[in-house]
């Protein structure tokens, strides 16, 4: 008595209007169909864009809806001309999908496959979702929608990891850690021997900090108005940690002395508009390169000094991590079994599905790094 070819019942998290708990639901999740996949979901992590987006009043033209974007599962059917994943395989979802076939996707130096902008509706196909809750159709956040037992996703949006992977951990690589460790890696690519500080130590921030170290850099400035942060940052391969609160003079004129001149790479990983121009400040004013990771909203201007640039300071930003997707992740959870870098620190937290409330609150009061989810 299979579930292939027949509709799910099933548990979900689903928000039905922003600013409101979400609300534990029983689902219909309809067969995947060509080019899609049924996953049955094992664990589900919540990143700080979801958690962002809950309270966003303009998302309420999309709801009722199921939030998530972070997670890994078990293939449970694949719809027709799916043939890179199939029933029973373990999978990780991807914060972006790589489709390999348009211009970025073909293109080496960029990552934001152009998929992403056909489903900006938070609908898994053009016009339609494959999941309803009290007879209404039920978005999918980012065409994605972890927060649930089963989802159904493009084959372009998830990838196949290694059967020994534990699901409960690596479902943070979806986005949070990708996005943290790949702007150290490929967006800065910071090197051995140089000078590092990461403003804002959540997830994505000590996730900087771990690339950080894989790369070799000598020393790494953890800076964060919340010191309750960093002995985990310590613990992660912060060398130093900073805290503005501290200091009578603007951090970046404190880092600027202590680094003779600035960072060789800074970070800016609070998601706050003004800590781009600080972070660019504190970078060595002629070869610095400071990295913008944290979610600014696209309607903010940012102001910033063009004093800043007369020297040769570089301005970036990165885009989960810069990592091409369904290539990338997959070997990023083989590394992680690998032991080359770990991220179990940032887990503090394991809760059952139904705990989704208390666990958004957790990362709201800053008391958790991640929390994952169980269904
Ligand atoms: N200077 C330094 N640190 C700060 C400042 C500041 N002025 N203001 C806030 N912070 C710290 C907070 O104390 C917190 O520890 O920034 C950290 C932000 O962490 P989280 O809110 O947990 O965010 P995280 O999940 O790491 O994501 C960071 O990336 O994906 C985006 O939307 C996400 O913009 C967010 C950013
Ligand atoms: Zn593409
Ligand atoms: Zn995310």
């Amino acid at each position: 008595m299979g579930t292939k070819g027949k509709v799910i019942k099933c548990k979900a998290a689903v928000l039905w209007k922003p600013g409101t708990p979400m609300q534990m639901e029983e689902i219909e999740v309809a067969p995947p169909k060509a080019t899609e996949v049924r996953v049955k979901i094992v664990a589900a992590g919540i990143c700080g864009t979801d958690i962002g987006s809950l309270d966003n009043k303009e998302l309420a033209q999309y709801c009722p809806i199921i939030m998530g974007h972070e997670g890994t599962g078990i293939v449970e059917s694949v719809g027709e001309g799916v043939n890179t994943v199939k029933t029973g395989d373990k999978v990780i979802i991807l914060g972006m999908p790589q489709c390999g076939k348009c211009n970025t996707c073909l293109n080496p130096k960029n990552n934001i496959c152009e998929e992403i902008r056909l489903s900006p509706t938070h609908l898994v196909s053009e016009g339609n979702n494959r999941i309803t809750c009290k007879g209404k159709m039920v978005c999918q956040y980012i065409a994605r929608g972890t927060l649930s037992e089963y989802m159904v996703i493009k084959e372009i949006s998830v990838a196949k990891v290694d059967e020994g992977v534990p699901l409960e951990k690596a479902c943070i690589i979806s986005c949070g850690f990708a996005t943290g460790f790949g702007a150290a890696i490929n967006s800065a690519k910071v090197t051995p021997g140089s000078s590092c500080a990461v403003f804002g130590l959540g997830g994505v921030g000590l996730s900087v900090i771990i690339g950080c170290k894989a790369a070799g850099a000598a020393r790494i400035i953890a800076v964060d108005v919340n010191k309750d942060k960093f002995k985990k940052a310590k613990e992660l391969g912060a060398t130093e940690c900073i805290n503005p609160l501290d200091y009578s003079k603007p951090i970046q004129d404190v880092l600027f002395d202590m680094m003779n001149g600035g960072v060789d790479f800074c970070f800016e990983v609070t998601g706050l508009p003004e800590t781009v121009a600080t972070a660019l400040a504190s970078c060595h004013r002629d070869h610095g390169v400071c990295v913008i990771v944290g979610a600014i909203a696209s309607w903010v201007q940012l102001n910033i000094s063009s004093e800043l640039f007369f020297s040769g300071r570089t301005l970036k930003s990165s885009v989960l991590g810069g990592w091409k997707t369904k290539d990338d992740i997959p070997k990023l959870v083989s590394d992680y079994m690998a032991k080359k870098f770990n991220l179990d620190p940032l887990i503090t937290h394991t809760l059952t599905l139904d705990k989704v409330n208390e666990a958004v609150q957790l990362m709201k009061t800053g008391q958790c790094i991640r929390c994952v989810l169980l269904p």
